[in-house]
Formats: C-alpha cells, sequence, structure tokens
C-alpha cells in the first residue's frame, strides 16, 4: 500500500531525542524556546509559542484574543472539527463563511453577510496546504476591527503574495501531528507579532504561572515536551526541501490527470504558493465513477486513497447538538466529491508511476 502520509524521521531526530534523554531534562525548557525561535523566524513572527497540539495553539490564540462567551467567530465548513470546537472552548459561537469553488477556502466575497455585531474574529483556514485568499479577508476584517487567527495547521511552508502563510493575519497556529509536512510527534505553535497576545498565551500553556507556584491567571497544562522540540529542530530544517518535492510530486499528478476529463486538479489561487499538504481531487457529476467508486478502486489498487471531510463542519452530531448551524451550498455541493491521493515527499518514482497509471485506468471505460 502506498500510504497517504509518512513523516519522515530519521537518524538527525533519533540522535536528537537520544540526547535529550539522555540530559534528562524532558519537559518544557531550553529546546521548546529555541524551537519557537526558529519557527517564529522561518514565519517571519517576534514570537512562537509551542504547545502540544494544533488544537491547543487555536484554543489558546483565540483565548489570548480574549475571545470569550457571546462573540461569534467566522469559520469555513470545510476544516478539521477543531477550528469550530477551539471556538466554543472559548465560550464563543462559531459562524460559518462558504468557501470558494475552484480553492475550497474562505470564499472573501461571502465574508460581509456572514458579519453580524457579535463578530470578534475571523479564522481563515489554509486548506490542504493552500492559504486562503487573505487581503480581501484581512481589509474586511479591518474595517470592522475584527481579529484574523489564520489556522495554518495544515499549511507550513506555504505562501501568499511573498509571505509565510502563518504572517498574514493577527496570530497563525500549526500543528505539527505525524501527516503534517513536518512533525514533533504531537505539537502545536501560535505565532504572532503582537507581545500581549503572546504573553497571554504563554501564560495560558502553563497554568498561568508567572513564577514557580505563582498563578497570576487560571490556565491549562498545554506545554510541548523537549523530545518533541527536538525533533522539531531537526524537521524544520528539512521543511522547505520537502515541500519543494510536494510541489514537484503535485505537478506530476497534475500532469496524469490531464485529459481524464471530469477529475478537477486541485489549482493554485493567485500569488499563491501551494504546500500541498494534500492533492485533493474532484470528481465531477459527468465522471464515469462516483467519488466512492474512485476511492474503492484506487484502495483496490493499493493507493492509500480517502474521501476528504465527510460533511460540512455544521453537519456534525456535536455541533448540531449544541444548536450550531450553517448554510454554506458550495461546500455542500463539493465535500462528495474531493478524494485525497498521495502527494508526500517520501513517494518514490515507482510509487508515483502506479499512482498514475492507476489513475489513467480509472478513465478507461472497462
Ligand atoms: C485545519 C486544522 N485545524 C486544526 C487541527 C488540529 O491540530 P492537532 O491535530 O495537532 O490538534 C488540524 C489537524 O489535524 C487541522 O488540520
Amino acid at each position: 500500500m502506498i500510504p497517504i502520509a509518512r513523516p519522515l524521521l530519521g537518524d538527525e531526530e533519533a540522535d536528537a531525542v537520544r540526547e535529550v534523554l539522555a540530559s534528562g531534562a524532558l519537559a518544557q525548557g531550553a529546546r521548546v524556546k529555541a524551537f519557537e525561535e526558529a519557527f517564529a523566524a522561518y514565519v517571519g513572527r517576534r514570537h512562537g509559542v509551542a504547545v502540544c497540539n494544533g488544537t491547543a495553539a487555536l484554543h489558546v490564540a483565540l483565548l489570548a484574543h480574549g475571545l470569550h462567551a457571546g462573540q461569534e467567530v467566522l469559520i469555513p465548513p470545510l476544516t478539521f472539527f477543531a477550528s469550530a470546537s477551539t471556538v466554543l472552548l472559548c465560550g464563543a459561537r462559531p459562524g460559518f463563511v462558504d468557501v470558494d469553488p475552484a480553492h475550497y477556502t474562505m470564499d472573501p466575497a461571502k465574508l460581509g453577510a456572514g458579519m453580524t455585531r457579535k463578530t470578534a474574529a475571523i479564522m481563515p483556514v489554509h486548506l490542504y496546504g493552500q492559504t486562503a485568499d487573505m487581503d480581501p479577508l484581512l481589509e474586511a476584517a479591518r474595517a470592522r476591527d475584527v481579529r484574523v487567527v489564520e489556522d495554518a495547521c495544515q499549511a507550513h511552508g506555504a505562501a501568499y503574495r511573498g509571505r509565510k502563510a502563518g504572517a498574514l493575519g493577527d496570530s497563525a497556529c500549526f500543528s505539527f501531528y505525524p501527516t503534517k509536512n513536518m512533525t514533533t510527534g504531537e505539537g502545536g505553535i501560535l505565532v504572532t507579532d503582537d507581545d500581549e497576545v503572546a504573553a497571554s498565551a504563554r501564560l495560558l500553556r502553563d497554568h498561568g504561572q508567572t513564577s514557580k507556584y505563582e498563578h497570576a491567571v487560571v490556565g491549562f497544562n498545554l506545554r510541548m515536551t523537549e523530545i518533541a522540540a527536538a525533533i522539531g529542530l531537526v524537521q524544520l530544517k528539512k521543511l522547505d526541501g520537502w515541500v519543494a518535492r510536494r510541489r514537484q510530486n503535485a505537478r506530476f499528478l497534475t500532469k496524469a490527470l490531464d485529459g481524464l476529463e471530469g477529475l478537477v486538479p486541485p489549482s493554485e489561487g493567485p500569488g499563491r504558493t501551494h504546500s500541498f499538504y494534500q492533492y485533493v481531487v474532484r470528481a465531477e457529476p459527468g465522471f464515469p465513477l462516483t467519488r466512492d467508486e474512485i476511492v474503492q478502486t484506487l484502495a483496490d489498487e493499493g493507493i492509500g486513497c480517502r474521501p476528504s471531510y465527510p460533511m460540512p463542519l455544521y453537519k456534525q452530531k456535536a455541533l448540531r447538538d449544541r444548536k450550531v448551524f450553517g448554510r454554506c451550498p458550495v461546500a455542500e455541493q463539493v465535500v462528495g466529491r474531493l478524494f485525497e491521493i498521495p502527494v508526500h515527499p517520501g513517494l518514490t518514482s515507482e510509487d508515483l508511476d502506479r499512482i498514475a497509471e492507476a489513475l489513467d485506468r480509472l478513465g478507461r471505460p472497462s
């Protein structure tokens, strides 16, 4: 089976972890600080606050920006559950802004209609490794004095008009889950230029402690370990090379899809550098196989292929039970047609040829 994702971990990561183990200092310390500084510098931000996963980064970011009950955060409907759950965990409510049909990210043309007097923040998601169209989103948010938190959990190494994903809004959050463009095992980070947000996030991730056993606010324990940070420091050095490989693999796959009418490859929006966390194909209604038949056929051929999200987020039971609703016709139309095929940098040229041949067979009537 060619896996849909595979973390690339080698001797360098193993040596870095061994060094931490030998030191006996396992909890947040010097390596976490070094990783925060290195990652923030990579993105082009003044502060990095490392935490134990991407969900924690989003949660802490929203709290550090002062989100609370009675307020609303606008998010897109095509995303991972944490985009909505973290809003609810702050006591605020998620509202949904539909996606644009070409790139599946928050549609700036729909943002204005989604804003209410309760809207305190927007959280665009840089989906599948491509940033949302940030300039018009930022303009609309600034006009209403609304905060912008980028959910960049899928977009390490992506860029928008020459700036890195994560350097576009007021703050941004990344995940280092093992399937991501780089990993720390589990991990996350919040990056920002805002001194107050960074200071508040540092308190919230560590019991609100200002010094040992001195607690200024009620916080959590969301700290990153030294082991995770040591892996992250090694992985960060390799990120740009891996993203270049992902882009090269994506070009190959797009060429393989050329001529297969009814299978639409991902497209890169103007000014955007896609980092191809996922390579997502859309099956049009005219294609002889449904999305689920395609996924089954490719899986039978040993290609790790899977549907993308099963439904717009607001249809999840956990959200309906809390009376969170949405109506996003574009997301509803495309969600059942999207599927992911392997694009990761661990693919060999034989793997890529096998995928191309399997795609080609899909388009040939049996
Ligand atoms: C868009 C998005 N937001 C948030 C998260 C949460 O990150 P984590 O799994 O590290 O908690 C993820 C990760 O899967 C994600 O893809």
